[in-house]
């Protein structure tokens, strides 16, 4: 049997990365193995990987020179970064460029680092249609990745783009799930301006990701952008209400008063939702469907989704 070209996930025991290293394994005659980079080997979610059949390894983003022996020997490199465990952007650029040098530095052939648009080439700072956060972002956990594609392309590995959307698993697990309306209706509450939102299920933005290693170096200094569907609250509303036999309406909730929440990173939210509405169309174009059912063609649509997870989604 001819050697398996290795891929390093970065994010292995997550979301993104998980998805990829499940992809990877499930296809045992393909010409990746798959290496899961974990700050705790001993984790349950990285023993869960192990006993599947990944190569564990250990190493921290925040610790840059941990990192090259768990890119060495490595043909592929996933990188992805966790805003939401610290929310703080410039950790998570530090984090990002870290990963970038040493895929650089491992000679790793084909990277996919999955980013967002930096807002601020949009809005810029001076632009007050969306307020300016922490004196430097407009969406921080958007600008500090699309800022870092720049350290990929002059400092890292040959690099593919990918762009993640809106997982769907945040009406399970980040707390956008809907509410209990004042007429017994459940409402499903969200900040879009009238705008669709592109949505995907989390696992098939990895399984997207390995498309993309799998269609090889014509993928390099190009941008993917991933989605499942692209809906209206409406749209999604009645699908919910469908899938769990209740009625459920869609609030459309103003962009400053969703920024008024409260919450740890409610602004940032806040300014995301009204950056994808103010690009209307040219945010949804970005993330194509066809595409990335051409990179994962088991991708999930919202329904097929809620087939599998509705009655995960906490109803009050
Ligand atoms: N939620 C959404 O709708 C959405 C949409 C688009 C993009 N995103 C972006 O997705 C990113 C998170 O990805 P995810 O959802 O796949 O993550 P996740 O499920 O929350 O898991 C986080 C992963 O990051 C790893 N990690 C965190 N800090 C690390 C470090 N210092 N060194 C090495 N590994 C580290 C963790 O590994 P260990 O703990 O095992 O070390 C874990 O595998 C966020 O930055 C977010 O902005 C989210």
């Amino acid at each position: 049997m001819a050697t398996r070209k290795i891929i390093a996930v970065f994010g292995a025991t997550g979301a993104q990365g998980g998805g990829l290293v499940r992809s990877i394994l499930a296809d045992p005659d393909g010409p990746y193995a798959a290496r899961a980079i974990t700050r705790k080997p001993d984790s349950e979610k990285a023993r869960a990987l192990a006993d599947a059949g990944a190569e564990v390894v250990a190493a921290d983003a925040d610790d840059p020179s941990s990192l090259a022996p768990a890119l060495a020997g490595a043909y592929g490199a996933f990188c992805v970064t966790n805003f939401w465990e610290h929310l703080n952007a410039d950790r998570e650029g530090k984090q990002a460029a870290a990963m970038a040098r040493a895929t650089k530095a491992a000679g790793v052939q084909h990277v996919v680092w999955s980013t967002l648009e930096d807002v601020r080439k949009w809005v810029p700072l001076d632009d007050n249609r969306l307020p300016t956060l922490y004196g430097k972002y407009k969406c921080p956990h958007f600008d500090s990745k699309g800022e870092m594609d720049k350290v990929f392309v002059e400092e890292g590995a040959p690099t593919a783009f990918l762009r993640a959307a809106f997982y769907w698993e945040n009406f399970i697990y980040f707390g956008l799930g809907p509410r209990m309306g004042d007429d017994g209706n459940l409402v499903l509450a969200l900040p879009l301006g009238g705008a669709r939102l592109p949505g995907i299920a989390a696992e098939d933005i990895g399984k997207c990701a390995h498309g993309l290693f799998r269609e090889g170096l014509s993928t390099i200094g190009k941008y993917t952008g991933v989605a499942g569907e692209n809906l209206t609250g409406q749209e999604m509303a009645m699908k919910m209400g469908r899938a769990l036999g209740r009625t459920v309406d869609f609030h459309d909730v103003p962009f400053d008063v969703f920024r008024g929440f409260g919450f740890p990173g409610a602004e940032d939210l806040g300014n995301m939702f009204e950056f994808q509405a103010m690009l209307g169309d040219e945010f949804l174009k970005a993330r194509d469907p066809v595409r990335s059912r051409e990179l994962d063609p088991g991708l999930l649509d919202f329904e097929r989704w809620l087939e599998q997870n509705a009655a995960k989604i906490p109803v009050a």
